[in-house]
C-alpha cells in the first residue's frame, strides 16, 4: 500500500488537531490549531534581523535560520500546547510560492514528519494561507466574502465564494504593494523590512505631495493594480528634490506614499462589495498589517454597515497557525499529498 493510500478511508474529524509549518520566507513558523479556527499554539523564530544590514531578504541566510530553528520551533509548539505528537492529526506545510531553499526546509521536515509519525500530509499554497488567516479572527466568518489579499508578493482583489471556490478579480500588473513599500523605505534610507519603517514615519508627516492615482478608473481592469509608476514617482520626486538642494521631509514623502498605496486597495475592495452585494470585507497579508489600511478601512465599512475582519497584526504577517488553518479546509477534502512532495518557488492560485 502507498504512503497515500494509508490516509484514502481516513474518518475526517471536525475537531482535527493540524501542526502547521511555514518556511517560504525568512520566518520559521510553527503552529497548532484544532478545528481550523482555535491556535493552540504559534510560534516564530525570525531571521529577519540577520537580513536587515543586507536590506532585504538573502535567501541562504533564509534557509540556514530554518535548519537551525525548525525543530525548537517544533518542539516549543508541542510544548506550549501540552500536547505530543500523538495528538496530531495531521501536518500541514506551505509548498509554494517563496524562496526554493527556504521552502524545501520546511517541506523536507514535514515530509520526514509525516512520514515517522504515519500521520497524513498536507500541502498548502502560502497565498490562500493568508486568506485563512481570517477565520482565526473571526470564528464564524463565512463566505462569501471579498479579500484584500496585499503582501510582499501578491497584490490582488479576491471573490472568496467559497474555501474551494476563489475568483481573482484584480491583481498587480507589475509590483505588489509590499514590495513598493519595502522599495521606498530604501529610497527612505529606511531598514528592512521596509513596511512597518514607512508607516512609524509616515505617522509623522503630511499628505502633501502629489504622487499619480494607479489606475483608479481604467476600462477593463478596474480591479487591477499598478505599483511600479507610484514606487518611480517616489524616486523622482526625492531625486528632484536633492537635485534642486532642497530639503526631502522624509516623514511627508512616507505618508503620501503610504496614502496613495493604501487608498487605491480600498476602494477597489469598496467596489467589489458592491457589485457582488456582498456584506463582509477581510483583509489577508503582510500589508494588512499596516494601521492606516486598518483605520481606513474600519472608516469606511463602518459608513457602509459592512462586516469587516482584520486579523490580528501578527496573522498578517507570516505564520504557522494561517497555515494550519488553511491546512485543516484541505484536510476536510482529504487533499493530502504522497512522499514526492516538492517546494515550488512559484505556484498557481487554486
Ligand atoms: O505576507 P508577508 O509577511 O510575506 C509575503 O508573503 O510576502 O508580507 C510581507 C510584506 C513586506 O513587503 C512588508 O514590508 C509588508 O508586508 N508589511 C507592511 C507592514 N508590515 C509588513 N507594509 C506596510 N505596513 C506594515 N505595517
Ligand atoms: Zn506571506
Amino acid at each position: 500500500m502507498s504512503y497515500l493510500d494509508k490516509f484514502k478511508n481516513i474518518t475526517i474529524k471536525e475537531d482535527a488537531i493540524i501542526l502547521g509549518i511555514e518556511t517560504s520566507c525568512d520566518e520559521t513558523a510553527v503552529a497548532i490549531v484544532k478545528g481550523g479556527r482555535e491556535i493552540l499554539a504559534d510560534e516564530i523564530i525570525s531571521s529577519a534581523t540577520e537580513h536587515a544590514r543586507f536590506g532585504g531578504v538573502v535567501p541562504e541566510i533564509a534557509s540556514r535560520g530554518h535548519t537551525t530553528a525548525i525543530l525548537t520551533a517544533t518542539e516549543n509548539a508541542l510544548k506550549n500546547a501540552n500536547l505530543t505528537f500523538d495528538d496530531i492529526d495531521a501536518i500541514a506545510v506551505t509548498e509554494g510560492a517563496g524562496l526554493l531553499g527556504a521552502l524545501l526546509v520546511g517541506v523536507s521536515f514535514a515530509k520526514t514528519l509525516a512520514f515517522a509519525l504515519n500521520k497524513p500530509l498536507i500541502p498548502v499554497n502560502h497565498i490562500r494561507g493568508h486568506i485563512s488567516a481570517s477565520c482565526l479572527a473571526d470564528k464564524d466568518l463565512k463566505p462569501p466574502f471579498i479579500t484584500i489579499l496585499a503582501s510582499g508578493g501578491h497584490t490582488c482583489i479576491v471573490d472568496v465564494k467559497d474555501y474551494y471556490n476563489m475568483n481573482i478579480l484584480g491583481s498587480t500588473i507589475d509590483d505588489a504593494v509590499g514590495e513598493a513599500f519595502d522599495k521606498v523605505a530604501r529610497i527612505l534610507g529606511l531598514n528592512y523590512p521596509g513596511g512597518p519603517n514607512v508607516e512609524r514615519l509616515a505617522k509623522l508627516g503630511e499628505n502633501s505631495i502629489k504622487l499619480p492615482k494607479m489606475l483608479s478608473h481604467y476600462e477593463g481592469c478596474k480591479y487591477d493594480f499598478s505599483y511600479s509608476g507610484l514606487k518611480t514617482a517616489v524616486i523622482n520626486y526625492v531625486h528632484t528634490e536633492e537635485q534642486k538642494g532642497n530639503e526631502v521631509k522624509k516623514e511627508d514623502v512616507a505618508c503620501s506614499f503610504q496614502t496613495s498605496a493604501i487608498e487605491v486597495l480600498i476602494e477597489k475592495a469598496l467596489m467589489a462589495v458592491k457589485e457582488t452585494g456582498y456584506k463582509t470585507i477581510t483583509v489577508s497579508g503582510g500589508v494588512g498589517a499596516n494601521g492606516y489600511l486598518r483605520q481606513r478601512l474600519t472608516e469606511e465599512t463602518t459608513k457602509l454597515g459592512l462586516n469587516l475582519v482584520l486579523p490580528e497584526k501578527r496573522y498578517c504577517t507570516d505564520n504557522g497557525a494561517m497555515i494550519a488553518s488553511e491546512g485543516y479546509l484541505q484536510y476536510k477534502n482529504k487533499k493530502f499529498a504522497d512522499l514526492t512532495l516538492n517546494a515550488k518557488a512559484v505556484i498557481p492560485f487554486k
